[in-house]
């Protein structure tokens, strides 16, 4: 493997989307040779998965097969863009990855740290992100500055207390995990944030 991977994760309105563009645009200023995906996502397959999860309103999805939708998604990412991708030596930078699930299904949806691993083992191939960055604001705080949740979304309809044991869930990462996982203040203008980001990835990856 060539490449560098990094992935960026946060809670529901943590600014992630605003930072990935402001990154990207920081990226292709630099010449550098990189992709920018997502999870769950990233191929024709994932995507359509990633459809069916955050859209699929005819019965409950229980919190197992959850799990195993994004790992599936995942397995498919990581085989068709990922793992080439490293393998030509391009820096990957991904939105979301095995920390969101995590986060979200071992910890919100009270799956267990163990499960969650053993569902995501082989569908990981031995991909670990050399570095993830996780955009640290408590969701009662972002839903405040993103002014409430999108209601066409499945997860964002959960509860207060669902996003607060997310970002619960990331903080344990933090200990869990802490040569690459990294938590970045972003309480600070979106400009701060960036800086602070970029500071980052240039001592560790660049
Ligand atoms: P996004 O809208 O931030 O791209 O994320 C999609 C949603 O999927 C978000 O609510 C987090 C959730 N998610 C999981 O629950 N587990 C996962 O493994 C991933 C990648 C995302």
């Amino acid at each position: 493997m060539k490449g560098k991977f990094v992935t960026i994760e946060g809670c529901e309105g943590a600014g992630k989307s605003t930072q990935l563009k402001l990154l990207k645009d920081y990226l292709e200023s630099k010449k550098e040779n990189f992709i920018m995906t997502r999870e769950p996502g990233g191929t024709i397959l994932a995507e359509k998965l990633r459809n069916i999860i955050l859209h699929f309103d005819e019965e409950d999805i229980c919190p197992l097969a959850e799990a195993y939708l994004y790992a599936a998604a995942r397995a498919q990412h990581i085989n068709k863009l990922i793992k080439p991708s490293l393998d030509k030596g391009k820096l990957v930078i991904c939105d979301r990855f095995i920390d969101s699930s995590f986060a979200y299904q071992a910890y919100a949806r009270k799956l267990g740290f163990e499960t969650v691993k053993k569902i995501n083992d082989e569908a990981l191939q031995n991909i670990v992100p050399d570095l993830t960055l996780f955009l640290d604001i408590s969701p009662e705080k972002s839903f405040l500055r993103k002014g409430g949740a999108d209601k066409s979304d499945r997860l964002e309809r959960e509860n207060t207390e669902f996003h607060m044991s997310v970002y619960r869930g990331f903080k344990k990462l933090e200990k869990i995990f802490p040569e690459r996982f990294i938590s970045v203040d972003v309480s600070g203008t979106k400009y701060e944030t960036h800086a602070k980001i970029i500071e980052i990835l240039t001592k560790k990856v660049l």
